[in-house]
């Protein structure tokens, strides 16, 4: 590549000592076509002045001088933000020298007696600072974009969980408490009436009451998992006892240790991967069988799901529609954890979110 002059001035500082090595420099460039603004620095002194000055484009270096180096003057280009390409302009320097310049890591080296190709080495340098910088703003914007989408998933799955929080309080304290006076009421009319046919009544009544009762119940369970009471655990074991009840798919929970140490959020977190597993399980499996286990093992919660069923394919994970998966992955990250699947077509499905115990905690106040 050339530099295209009719866009671009290049800002280049010379640091050279010799008047004579300096106009041929300069005589070079404006051959060339090029649109430069050439400063010049004799001393590393003024070489540094002019640096934090000026944001050059590019920088030209002898390599010798009576009391430093051009080593020492890569060094002062190390503390600037935006450093320019640094390139030697020198005669000969030998080859221990040359070698011991790049692995400074000095952008190139150019022959005084070789100027002709200077321009095109310049262009070069430039363009390849350029693609770095560019590719480091665009990495900046991805993280920064990254983080703005984590902290988004963060915030919603807190709002998700406090409005499940809430609304299973509305189920507890309106439903569940209508439902239950009018057990007492029902409960009354028994005692008070003798009628065959009232009675008749009443007793499927109470039959249909005690079925709201239940249902309200799960209702709130499903919204507010047992977990935020009574640990991890006992949680899963009751969700594994539901599910197995419903589907008749045999579910063993299998856990070695207990899982006091982790917090409320990291418990949710594990908690509502096993629910969606479980889900994902009943609508898509085929199974006969399903395993968890829950463990603790070197400070990493660790709860697997497996089923024995027909496994899930690569495709499955890509489905545009699909947000149960994507969704843990998110939610497993808010708390410094993953998802990982195993997918075996024969040998069934495998969902496991790992959690380091010692990692970032989610505010809880649900
Ligand atoms: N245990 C499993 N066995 C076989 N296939 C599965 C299993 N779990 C998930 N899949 C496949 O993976 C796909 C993606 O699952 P995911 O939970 O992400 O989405 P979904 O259940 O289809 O939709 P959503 O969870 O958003 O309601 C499913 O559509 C299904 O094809
Ligand atoms: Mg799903």
């Amino acid at each position: 590549m050339l530099i295209n002059s009719h866009t671009r001035q290049i800002r280049l500082l010379h640091l050279e000592s010799s008047e004579q090595d300096h106009e041929l420099v300069k005589f070079a460039l404006r051959r060339s076509g090029g649109t430069f603004d050439v400063a010049r620095a004799q001393t590393l002194v003024d070489f540094c002045a002019q640096i934090d000055r000026i944001d050059f484009d590019v920088i030209l270096s002898d390599y010798r001088f009576a009391e430093f180096t051009a080593i020492d003057a890569w060094n002062e280009v190390q503390r600037l933000e935006r450093r320019p390409p640094f390139i030697l302009l020198s005669h000969a320097i030998g080859e221990t020298a040359a070698v011991d310049a790049l692995k400074h890591g000095i952008n190139d080296y150019v022959l005084k007696d070789s100027l002709s190709s200077l321009v095109h080495v310049i262009g070069r340098a430039i363009e390849v600072r350029d693609t770095r910088l560019a590719k480091a703003r665009a990495d900046a914007e991805l993280a920064a974009s990254q983080q703005r989408l984590a902290e988004l998933t963060a915030h919603l799955q807190l709002s998700i969980e406090q409005e499940r929080a809430s609304i299973a309080r509305e189920v507890h304290d309106d439903i569940g408490g209508a439902l239950a006076a009018m057990k007492f009421d029902l409960a009354w009319l028994g005692r008070h009436s003798n009628d065959a046919a009232t009675q008749m009544h009443i007793s499927a009544a109470a039959e249909m009451l005690q079925h709201a009762l239940g249902a309200s119940q799960r209702i709130m369970r499903d919204l507010r998992p047992a977990v935020l009471d009574q640990g991890l655990v006992a949680a899963i074991q009751w969700m594994a006892t539901g599910f197995e009840k419903r589907t008749g798919i045999k579910t063993t929970l299998r856990t070695a240790e207990e899982t006091a140490s982790a917090s409320k959020a990291v418990q949710l977190v594990a908690y509502r991967t096993a629910q969606e597993a479980l889900t994902n399980i009943s609508k898509y499996a085929q199974c006969t069988a399903v395993t968890i286990d829950v463990s603790d093992h070197e400070n990493v919660l660790t709860v697997e799901i497996s089923d024995n069923g027909r496994g899930i394919a690569k495709e499955d994970l890509e489905k545009p529609n699909a947000f149960g998966i994507k969704g843990l992955r998110e939610r497993a990250k808010t708390v410094g954890g993953w998802i990982d699947i195993s997918r075996n077509a024969g040998t069934g499905t495998s969902v496991i979110v790992s959690i380091p115990l010692n990692g970032p905690d989610l505010p809880t106040s649900f």
